[in-house]
């Protein structure tokens, strides 16, 4: 697995993972395909080996601007790209269903074209839905399918095509599901980096309802290097579950990042709760961990504190990040807190 064709490789995971895959295998060659929307962010590759990496611009959907980025002997397509943002799906669900559910039919339909090894599609915990709190259940592989957001409908309607495709024509699958990624290059809309940027700046942190939703956090590099031995050891057709076995209340780790930043827990403000929102995600890893030997390398501490220290060294990136249509949907999403 050395020739990789990568979509939405200039968002949050997939530049952390072509960094890894780049750093990890020295004959591996990359072509990242991604439609630089709002949260695509050529920056996010700086610094990275241009030799073995091609950059280009395409939309996932458009099958001709697919096939004709995609080279004949490339062994696996690993598909990050997505609208990945529930908030937004909950505002409109138009673009999450052309994208994750078309843009994952048009490259399924472009890797049997092209005789591609291997399809590695990216998904998420959210289509198995929302936990009970304070309760011993976890997600596990076999967990019913029960999406409760737009988003998280979109994501669950792609995996159900990776698997007819599995199923249908006999193409090589694997599909992963993780939970709340943080680390690096994170777009601020998310809660982590929402909130590092905003309390940098003493401004207010926005908290869905009473804060005790619950989300399993993982280090964006493990979940990286989880993909990565998927990719290379899978079994044909199976879904891993990725996980750090990480559980945290919004509002704990709200706190937890004030406290490390030396700023006052006064900034969190509890706001309208999200529609829908889902109350736990809590992943078993124990698949992944068992087949194929992979474990999380960092712990909460160690990647908070990676985490941290980018966004604090990395202000322009962040300000560039936060400026433009960001302002609108911000207001539109918050008002003023
Ligand atoms: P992101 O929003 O940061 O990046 C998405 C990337 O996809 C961007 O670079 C964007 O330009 C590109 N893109 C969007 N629409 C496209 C299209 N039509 N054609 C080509 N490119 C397009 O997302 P992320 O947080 O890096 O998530 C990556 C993947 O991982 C997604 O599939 C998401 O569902 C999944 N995932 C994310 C998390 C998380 O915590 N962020 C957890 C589990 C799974
Ligand atoms: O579980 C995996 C999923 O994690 C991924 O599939 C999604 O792409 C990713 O965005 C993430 O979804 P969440 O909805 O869990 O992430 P988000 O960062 O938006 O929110 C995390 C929690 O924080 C959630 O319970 C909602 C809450 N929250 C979020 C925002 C943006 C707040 O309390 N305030 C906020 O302003």
């Amino acid at each position: 697995m050395r020739n990789l064709f990568v979509t939405g490789g200039a968002g949050f995971i997939g530049s952390a993972f072509i960094r890894l895959a780049l750093e990890e295998f020295s004959d591996c060659r990359i072509v990242n395909f991604d439609a630089l929307t709002y949260a695509g962010n050529l920056d996010n590759l700086s610094g990275i080996d241009e030799s073995r990496h091609r950059f280009w611009r395409g939309d996932i959907t458009d099958p001709d601007a697919v096939l004709a980025a995609l080279e004949a002997e490339t062994d696996a397509i690993i598909n990050f790209a997505a609208e990945s943002h529930v908030d937004r799906s909950i505002a409109s669900a138009h673009e999450f269903l052309r994208t994750n559910v078309l843009g994952t039919q048009v490259l399924l339909d472009a890797a049997r074209e092209r005789g591609v090894h291997r399809f590695v599609h990216i998904s998420t915990d959210e289509v198995t839905g929302s936990l009970p709190e304070d309760e011993e259940a976890f997600f596990d592989e076999s967990s019913p399918f029960a999406p409760n957001s737009p988003y998280a409908a979109s994501k669950a309607a792609a995996e159900h095509l990776v698997r007819a495709a599995h199923h249908t024509f006999g193409l090589n699958t694997v599909i992963t599901r993780c939970g709340n990624n943080y680390g690096p290059r994170q777009f601020p809309e998310k809660f982590l980096p929402l909130m590092l940027a905003n309390a940098m700046r003493d401004e207010a942190i926005p908290v869905y309802g009473d804060g005790r939703n619950v989300r399993d956090w993982i280090y964006v590099d493990d979940h990286c290097r989880a993909i990565l031995q998927v990719m290379e050891r899978g079994r044909t057709g199976e879904t891993y579950n990725i996980g750090a076995r990480n559980e945290r209340r919004n509002i704990d780790v709200a706190q937890s990042v004030l406290k490390i930043l030396g700023k006052p827990p006064s900034l969190i403000k509890f706001v309208k709760d999200r529609l829908g929102h889902d109350r736990r995600y809590a992943i078993d890893p124990t698949k992944i961990e068992t087949e194929l030997g992979w474990r999380p390398r960092e712990t909460w501490e160690s990647g908070i504190e990676k985490t941290i220290r980018w966004y604090a060294e990395n202000a322009e990136w962040v300000e560039s990040a936060r400026s433009g249509a960001y302002r609108e949907y911000y207001a539109r999403q918050y008002g003023t807190i």
